[in-house]
């Protein structure tokens, strides 16, 4: 593996913590997520399924996670399954896990090759009254054409096992990986560490001219050197209006002298990842109106963030964001104080310049799980990412920042990657 093994006391005490959510005698599986096919034999590569990780830390795929806490067979209360190799897939893949490295990146001592895995389970199931079982939760996930492997999952157990309760797996995750342990936030400043680094080196390499795409490698470049595992999504790098298409990421467009760019990216590293959005001119220098939005945004960073604290609601950090906006755009002229004040509340007129949210839970997923309705708590990260996008003005400015919330306010694990205008422009026009 790329990262550092994390010690398996992190997957022992998050089983511990999700066992302990479960009703009396059920049982729990987990699964891997699907490797992806392209066409014909290529392949577009493999993430693992966040909940699975979270239990047992296994990055590979082919593997299923079983959890009995009430088993009366202490040696069937925890059972990890995985891959078997053979001389085929050493030959074109290499090695895969053995069943004594599975038991020490998860701490779990009973492994079994997957194939086995329907016969350990009959001897298991009738024992067990219920059956939690995975499924992704995300509100905005659209699953009805992508069958996943806890789809498939799901249909086999309910037709091979049809009278037992089910449960969902997800809804105690959810509740778990909000709060990120010690060793979690680790390993996200990791993350945000090597996307500060990758962002000066963008910085540096940036002049007029070059192709948007030409400042993505750079950017993939810093991430690949430095042991990240990917970018956590694919990176935008939007230059000039091309900032206010929200998820812009062809990143094929000429970056043009007089133009400011929109870098939005994330470093995945041992699974968890960084979220930023910084804006810098083309040239080196920003111009005077693109000064004035980006000290707006700026502002608005600076000042919606420390709304993120322990007690605060979502939906209240949702609203005082955007009168905060609301109130830059009138100073930039771009809204008139009679109006807003006029507005149908319907409607706010804000969002003609700022349509988009504010802040998403982040961790092992870049929109991490977790339910809006919850008050902040220490143990929460959250981004926060005010925008103000003017496509007549060839203007599109957000800037990102992932907040960890402590007991007294939040710490900013992004810190160090630099955002002051003066910063940036000194970074630009410095020679080395
Ligand atoms: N890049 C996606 C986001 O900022 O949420
Ligand atoms: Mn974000
Ligand atoms: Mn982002």
């Amino acid at each position: 593996m790329r990262y550092n093994q994390i010690p398996n006391s992190l997957f022992i005490k998050n089983r511990n913590n999700f066992t302990a959510r479960m009703k009396a005698n059920t049982l729990a599986i987990l699964t891997s997520n699907d490797v992806k096919h392209n066409n014909a034999d290529d392949v577009m590569g493999f993430t693992q399924n966040n909940d699975l990780f979270y239990l047992c830390g296994i990055d590979q795929e082919e593997t299923l996670l079983v959890l009995y806490p009430d088993a009366t067979k202490k040696e069937n209360r925890e059972i990890l399954f995985v891959k078997e190799t053979n001389e085929q897939i050493k030959i074109w893949d290499g090695d895969k896990l053995t069943k004594e490295q599975a038991t020490e990146i998860s701490g779990i001592k009973r492994v079994e090759w997957i194939q086995d895995f329907e016969k350990v389970l009959q001897l298991m199931a009738f024992e067990a009254d219920g059956i939690y079982l995975g499924h992704n939760e995300h509100i905005k996930r659209v699953t009805h054409n992508q069958q996943t492997q806890q789809d498939r999952m799901i249909a086999w157990c309910k037709e091979k096992y049809p009278l037992h309760e089910y449960h969902r797996a997800a809804k105690i995750t959810r509740d778990l990986r909000l709060i990120k342990s010690e060793e979690e936030i680790a390993l996200m400043q990791q993350a945000a560490n090597i996307s500060v680094e990758s962002f000066k080196r963008v910085l540096k390499a940036c002049k007029p001219n070059m192709k948007e795409y030409e400042l993505e490698a750079e950017l993939s470049y810093n991430l690949i050197k430095s042991g990240a595992t990917r970018h956590a999504f694919k990176p935008i790098v939007a230059s000039g209006k091309n900032a206010c298409a929200l998820h812009y990421n062809t990143n094929d467009a000429v970056c043009k002298s007089g133009d400011i760019i929109l870098l939005d990216f994330g470093v995945c590293y041992a699974n968890y990842n960084s979220d930023t959005t910084r804006c810098f001119p083309v040239n080196g220098r920003f111009a005077e109106r693109q000064k004035e939005v980006y000290s707006a945004v700026l502002h608005c960073l600076k000042e919606g963030s420390k709304l993120l604290k322990p007690g605060v609601l979502s939906s209240d950090y949702e609203t005082q964001m955007a009168k905060l906006v609301e109130t830059e755009l009138i100073k930039l002229g771009l809204l008139k104080a009679e109006d807003v004040a006029n507005q149908n509340p319907e409607k706010p007129l804000y969002k003609k310049y700022f349509m988009h949210g504010t802040a998403h839970h982040i961790g092992l997923d870049v929109h991490d799980v977790g339910l809006y309705s919850q008050v902040l708590e220490p143990g929460m990260v959250l981004t926060c990412e005010p925008g103000i996008y003017i496509p007549e003005e060839g203007i599109g400015c957000r800037l990102e920042n992932d907040y960890l919330i402590t007991k007294d306010g939040n710490i900013n694990l992004t810190e160090a990657m630099p955002i002051e205008i003066n910063e940036i422009e000194a970074l630009m026009n410095s020679l080395s």
